[in-house]
């Protein structure tokens, strides 16, 4: 480590199995917000760039990744499902959300006994949402979970099967996450297209195919889209409401504050996706040269956004590490700092969120975390893997 890092190196997923590793990041924010920070090999390293206001898309010009796309190429890949993800076209499906957070929550409390928040409540939601939308039956969300799992916590012995660091992965470095489990999603997606070209159909993957159809998307493409969708509409919002739920134990106050005035959760939203920051950080490629807070950043070097520390930019945030449902304005960069990147499925996330915890909260007479809470190891997900609870409704 070069002597500005010190001890520090956020590369190393070991560091977050405890829990984020903030203080490295106040560092960092304070005396070296753009800052070279090695890495192992076969990794070359990348710029670590971790205060708010330097993630601007405009200024850096580095994105290039649909994630790995720029406009205008990117413009026509996202077109092809924006209109289902907008406000609108998400809202239309509010009262089956509801439906199914009751449904979901009527049997996770129904014992009164201890359970894992979130095997039950958590990982079904979204799940069976995007079971809905793609229009794949229901039974199929144990193996969407199980490959989705799989291939974002590629570094969690507990759940991948080829653990990227620790073993050789070359073999599926052009897979995404370098996971072999592509390979199933990607068979998968094949069925699914199959079916969808057999007997025509109105929903995400028919709209993926039928771009496929007209030459928008070819075959990788069609594979990475899906897989994309998959992954990304599934453990990000899991993780969203599982350390909402937690935030919320830790802080009763602010429990209570919702119970009593539950007009408050849509706001609350915000603050819990600032808290739970599930995707911490995004890596680019520089597509020219630019210089960032006096360092040279080169076209072609890798550059680290952290949005897990510019959640907790004091600059931006005061008293960033309170956690505050009512706080406003909330500028969390969680869906990611704009522009064409932006997260596709934020209204959805959201909607998701809000509609759990408006059904959850009048359901809740006491919560324990029995614990331990264990997180997913991995530098690049926030994400809580277990978390038994005593849930005690009224
Ligand atoms: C709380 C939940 C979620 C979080 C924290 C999250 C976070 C992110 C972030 C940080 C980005 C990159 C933004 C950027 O680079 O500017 C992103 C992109 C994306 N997200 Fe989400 N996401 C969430 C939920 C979802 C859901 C439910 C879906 C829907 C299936 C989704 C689909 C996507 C897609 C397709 C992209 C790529 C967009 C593009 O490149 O144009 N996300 N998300």
């Amino acid at each position: 480590m070069i002597d500005a890092l010190g001890e520090i190196d956020l590369a190393n997923p070991d560091h977050y199995v405890d829990g984020v590793p903030f203080e490295w990041f106040d560092r960092l924010r304070h005396d070296h917000p753009v800052v070279w920070h090695p890495e192992q090999p076969p990794n070359g390293g990348f710029w670590a760039v971790t205060r708010h206001d330097e993630l601007d898309e405009e200024q850096l010009q580095i994105r290039n990744s649909m994630l790995e796309t720029d406009p205008p190429r990117h413009t026509e890949m996202r077109k092809i499902c924006s209109k289902r993800f907008s406000a609108r076209g998400v809202g239309v499906y509010e009262d089956w959300i509801r439906d199914v957070a009751r449904g979901v929550l009527d049997r996770a409390l129904a014992s009164g006994e201890p359970f894992d928040f979130v095997s039950e409540i958590s990982r079904e939601l979204p799940i069976r949402f995007l079971c809905s939308i793609f229009t794949v039956p229901q039974e199929d969300a144990p193996d969407l979970i199980e490959w989705g799992d799989q291939m974002i916590a590629n570094q969690d012995p507990d759940l991948s099967a080829a653990v990227v660091g620790r073993e050789d992965t070359e073999e599926y470095r052009l897979l995404p996450f370098r996971s072999p489990t592509a390979r199933k999603v990607f068979a998968y997606a094949d069925r699914q297209r199959d079916l969808r070209l057999a007997e025509p159909a109105d929903d995400v993957i028919a709209a993926l195919v039928a771009a496929q159809n007209e030459g928008v998307l070819n075959e990788r493409e069609y594979h990475n889209y899906f897989a994309l969708l998959l992954i990304a509409g599934n453990e990000t919002t899991r993780h969203t409401i599982s350390s909402a739920m937690l935030a919320l134990a830790e802080h009763p106050d602010q429990l209570q504050l919702l119970q009593d005035e539950p007009d408050r959760i849509p706001r609350a939203v915000e603050e819990i996706l600032r808290w739970a920051t599930p995707v911490m950080h995004f890596r680019r490629t520089a597509t020219r040269d630019v210089e960032l807070r006096g360092m040279q950043i080169r076209a072609g070097d890798k550059v680290v956004t952290w949005y897990i520390s510019a959640n907790r930019d004091e600059d931006v945030f005061p008293d960033p590490y309170r956690f505050d449902v009512t706080r406003t304005p909330n500028d969390h960069v969680t869906f990611g700092p704009g522009g064409p990147h932006f997260c596709l499925g934020a209204h959805l996330a959201r909607l998701e969120t809000k509609i759990l915890f408006q059904e959850l909260l009048p359901r809740l007479r006491s919560i324990e975390i029995l614990g331990p809470v264990e997180r997913i190891r991995s530098d690049f997900v926030n994400g809580i893997k277990r978390m038994p609870v005593l849930i005690q409704s009224p």
